[in-house]
């Protein structure tokens, strides 16, 4: 047998203004939207989409990690429009360390309105109160400030900066590396 995975679960999460669930394939022309545009791809580890058969690739992509029970991120709906605006989700787990890394993108229309701290808040929560993991890390380029902040804007505390750790669209990039335990985490919010 084999265990379950923390992951067979990707469970509908709602905030104030957001809601985060699975992707499906309707879902490709919003996410193209905003997965074509360069600024938003800028500090992350893909390429602008260049058609709307890139981000269905992506999403079939995340559809057999959903089957797999592995690593996957939601979509995130903006509720005033009903649109797809954004993803944040795991990008690995380390069973026996009990930690995570999560990551996001917001279509840039999206930005500075709080957005991205809401739905991380609602992810930090469901990892550590529901999945009870111990440790969620979470990096971003250094001159990414905007992220940073959202790091921070939701409790996780920078350890350092990781010099070149990245090469990413034609350059090395240094990366600063955040990260919350659970303890922290459960001592600073409402049980
Ligand atoms: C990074 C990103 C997710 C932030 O999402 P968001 O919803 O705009 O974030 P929030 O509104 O919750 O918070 C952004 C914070 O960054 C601050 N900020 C904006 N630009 C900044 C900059 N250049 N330097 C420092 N802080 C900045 C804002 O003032 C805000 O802080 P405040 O609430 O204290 O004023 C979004 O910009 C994005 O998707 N970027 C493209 C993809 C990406 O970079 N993903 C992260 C990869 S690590």
């Amino acid at each position: 047998m084999f265990d379950p995975s923390p992951f067979d679960v990707m469970p509908y999460l709602e905030t104030e203004r957001l809601v985060l669930r699975k992707m499906e394939m309707r879902d490709a022309p919003d996410m193209y939207e905003y997965s074509r545009d360069p600024q938003v791809a800028k500090h992350v580890l893909w390429e602008a989409h260049t058609s709307v058969s890139d981000t269905k690739a992506y999403i079939r992509y995340m559809l057999r990690k959903y089957r797999a029970g592995e690593p996957s991120s939601w979509c995130i709906v903006e509720k005033s429009t009903d649109k797809v605006v954004g993803t944040i989700g795991y990008m690995w787990y380390q069973k026996d360390n009990s930690s995570a890394e999560v990551g996001y993108s917001l279509a840039r229309r999206c930005w500075n309105r709080g957005y991205m701290t809401e739905a991380l808040r609602a992810v930090l929560d469901y990892t550590f109160r529901e999945l009870g993991f111990n440790r969620v890390e979470a990096q971003h380029e250094t001159d990414n400030g905007a992220s940073g902040a959202v790091m921070r804007k939701c409790g996780m505390q920078k350890e350092g900066t990781l010099r070149s750790r990245l090469y990413n669209k034609g350059k090395y990039v240094d990366v600063d590396l955040y990260a919350i335990l659970r303890k922290d985490y459960l001592s600073k919010t409402r049980v």
